[in-house]
């Protein structure tokens, strides 16, 4: 399969990736007030299921093109105190909710979650089996870095009841991971995946990165070779986010030569050609599953649904509730988001119970417009007819609140990227490459400054 590579480069330009509405860098200070009164509205939105984050901001090493919030204290004293401070803050959410809510949902990410002891671990998940009603069949899932993952490990996640891993591998080439300064897999991923599915996991999901330093389109390929023959039933080939205005850690691979845009398309378009070849189905940005996968199922029924944590169906999110530094609660009322500081986390759930410091309250207009950019994103349709219905306006209300104006979208139509019938939006297989700047044209808001936003490619 070939990409159309001179359009993505027509329009590698800076821009929000929208897994929130407004993006993350509208977020402003908020009170402890402004997010408890926020939990309890909670409880009367849509949907109405709970989605749970756990955020562990530790790592043994630190991989130099990082963009995560963790740190690289291996200081048990303080792992201790962190998980303390997560159950405190666990506890003071669940006695603001309803528990007659489920939760269909939870994801532990990082950082490197699989780091801590795993009792630890267990701990948290106790205090949350204790303090939650389950949905029959919740989506329980972590984040692991395979440079730490024993086979027992999966064993004792399995057994407290998680049942979807993510391997960490970004490349499977090692002087790449040593360039990065990142450790390669303990044991064999395939040992690890064949552990997995021996425990029963349903989901296998792997992360690779694509733009890193000393990766060739040659090298790249064995890689992905690699993954087909692993057989995950998911993955994701992030295009490397290069912000080191952001992120210091990453200048270090300037040194070294970070591959232009049109190295990375070859390596893109290297690696889509050879997942799809191999029966793998593009997801969204950036993901691919098996055609079999829920994922799929969810984009061809227009039901793929994303928030800060990946894609997802509409059947599993709920209001996301977050727990750790970092950590942002996704509610339909706004994004909360506690301190990136270990430390002022810690001393902020010990002295208040809170930790909150920033986010945005989403008024009704924005919530329409990030109903009208999650379609396009995610299910690569739009029907404005759809969506008034959703919110009881007219088709040409919510074309007049995102400042519709088919003139911008002309030129993804002329490129044969979209389509335009009506009220209904249409992205094609190569329009979902640039579906950011697509997306883009129905944000009323957006301004874009130099050093905001990494490029799309
Ligand atoms: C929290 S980490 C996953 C778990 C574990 N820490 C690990 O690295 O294996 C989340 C994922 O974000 C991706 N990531 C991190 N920094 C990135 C960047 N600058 N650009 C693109 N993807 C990035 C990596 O693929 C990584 O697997
Ligand atoms: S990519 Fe993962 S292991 Fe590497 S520093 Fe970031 S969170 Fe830690």
């Amino acid at each position: 399969m070939q990409i159309r590579k001179d359009l993505i480069l027509k329009y590698n330009q800076p821009g929000p990736r929208y897994t929130s509405y407004p993006p993350a860098n509208y977020f402003q200070s908020l009170s402890i007030e402004d997010y408890t009164q926020a939990l309890v509205l909670s409880n009367k939105e849509e949907p109405r299921s709970i989605s749970l984050y756990v955020h562990i901001p530790f790592c043994p090493k630190l991989c130099h093109f990082c963009g995560c919030n963790t740190s690289g204290s291996k200081n048990e004293d303080l792992f201790r105190r962190y998980v303390d401070a997560v159950k405190m803050e666990i506890n003071n959410v669940a006695d603001l909710l309803d528990h007659s809510r489920k939760v269909t949902q939870i994801h532990w990410g990082g950082g490197t979650p699989n780091s801590i002891p795993m009792s630890l671990v267990k701990e948290i998940m106790d205090l949350i089996k204790e303090r939650f009603q389950f949905d029959e069949h919740p989506e329980i899932a972590m984040e692991c870095s395979p440079a730490y993952l024993e086979l027992e490990h999966i064993d004792e996640l399995a057994a407290m009841g998680f049942n979807r891993l993510s391997l960490g591998i970004q490349d499977f080439n090692k002087d790449v991971l040593k360039i990065v300064n990142r450790d390669p897999a303990k044991l064999p991923v395939e040992d690890l995946v064949g552990r997995m599915k021996k425990n029963g996991f349903e989901g296998v999901n792997l992360d690779l990165i694509y733009g890193l330093p000393g990766q060739t389109v040659e090298n790249f390929r064995k890689s992905i070779e690699k993954v087909i023959e692993i057989s995950p039933d998911r993955l994701v080939t992030f295009s490397y986010a290069h912000v080191p205005w952001v992120k210091k850690a990453q200048s270090a691979l300037e040194k070294v030569g970070i591959p232009s845009g049109h190295e990375k398309l070859d390596l893109m378009e290297m690696a889509y050609g050879l997942l799809t070849d191999n029966g793998y189905v593009p997801i969204g940005m950036d993901h691919y599953a098996k055609p079999e996968d829920e994922l799929y199922k969810a984009l061809v029924n227009k039901k793929l649904h994303r928030n800060f944590q990946g894609y997802c169906t509409r059947e599993t999110t709920g209001q996301v509730y977050g727990f750790g530094s970092s950590s942002i609660a996704q509610l339909d009322n706004g994004y909360y988001q506690n301190t990136k500081s270990i430390k002022g986390y810690i001393e902020g759930i010990n002295e208040k119970g809170w930790a909150v410091e920033r986010g945005y309250q989403v008024n009704l207009n924005e919530k329409i417009i990030r109903t009208v950019i999650n379609e396009v994103m995610c299910n690569l349709f739009l029907d404005f007819e759809v969506v008034g219905n959703m919110y009881q306006k007219s088709a040409a209300k919510i074309k007049e609140i995102v400042s519709y104006d088919e003139k911008k979208l002309q030129g993804f139509v002329d490129d044969s990227l979209m389509e335009i019938n009506g009220e209904q939006i249409s992205i094609n297989n190569d329009g979902s490459l640039v579906v950011r700047n697509i997306a883009m044209c129905f944000d009323p808001q957006l301004t874009v400054t130099e050093n905001q936003y990494s490029k799309t490619i």
